[in-house]
């Protein structure tokens, strides 16, 4: 596999080949999830949960993030490192672009923003400057305490519609690339089929161009509540390698997510 862009990710979409990210946080984890061929290892501000053991993920500074950024860009040849910008770390569009050039120094080649509309001039400034984005539409964990818990999103039209509206934005300001989370499939649908850029899902079902997961649900090692999207592959994959080439495996052939892992 030569070096993953946003560009291959598109190419795949084009091609209705589908692709697999997976959470990163350290060297180690992010050799194996690129040997074994992941297109995407994401450094989620989910540190805040399942490397910290917090509630939610808003904890998490911009410190934190470039270290885990600079730990797995060490451990990745060719999957695409993205990095998530958190809490609070892009209330303008000044301090979005001081921020995120933080975490390009580190060695992200793109940088995630959780949010719709608001976030245009932010997203144009970088793009303008460099700075490949990454949007985060449907369940933004960082909006937790304003949706009163990790809920499904768009469940009604009016929710749809306006979480549609808020996709085509962030496409025209520029992102290069939208995670959906938490979303219904027909929603789910509906957006990877209007845009032209890749989207990929997590609780979003097979519609989408690609997954992510967070590595600890791919590995069964997450306590207490596990949400219905994720699906331990160590229990098939018999070791992380074949855990990861499972995972890789099922997205490409459209047989993860199942059924019951989706929404409605
Ligand atoms: O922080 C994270 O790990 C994420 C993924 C769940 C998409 O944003």
């Amino acid at each position: 596999m030569s070096k993953i862009t946003t560009a291959t990710l598109l190419k795949m979409k084009q091609e209705g080949q589908k692709f697999t990210a997976i959470t990163a946080y350290d060297a180690s984890f992010a050799k194996l999830f690129d040997d074994e061929g992941a297109h995407v290892l994401l450094i989620g501000d989910s540190l805040g949960m399942v490397l910290q053991g917090g509630d939610d993920t808003l904890a998490v500074n911009m410190d934190e993030m470039v270290y885990h950024t600079r730990c797995v860009a060490r451990g990745a040849e060719k999957s695409l490192v993205i990095a998530d910008l958190p809490f609070m770390s892009y209330a303008t569009p000044e301090q979005t672009y001081q921020n995120a050039a933080r975490l390009m120094a580190a060695g992200a080649r793109m940088v995630k923003m959780e949010g719709g509309e608001w976030l245009c001039d932010s997203i144009r400034h970088l793009t303008r400057n460099g700075v490949p984005v990454c949007g985060h539409l449907g369940l933004t964990p960082q909006s937790v305490h304003v949706f009163g818990g990790f809920k499904v999103q768009g469940r009604d039209e009016f929710q749809a519609q306006e979480i549609y509206r808020q996709a085509l934005a962030l496409q025209e300001a520029g992102i290069q690339l939208l995670v959906l989370e938490c979303v219904p499939v027909s929603l789910a649908e509906r957006i990877t089929k209007a845009l032209r850029i890749p989207v990929i899902g997590i609780g979003a079902g097979p519609v989408t161009d690609g997954q992510i997961l967070v590595m600890h649900d791919a590995f069964g090692i997450t306590s207490g509540y596990v949400p219905k999207f994720t699906k331990n592959f160590l229990i098939q994959g018999g070791d992380l390698r074949g855990a990861v080439r499972l995972y890789i495996k099922e997205v490409a052939e459209g047989t993860f997510p199942g059924p019951e892992h989706c929404f409605n």
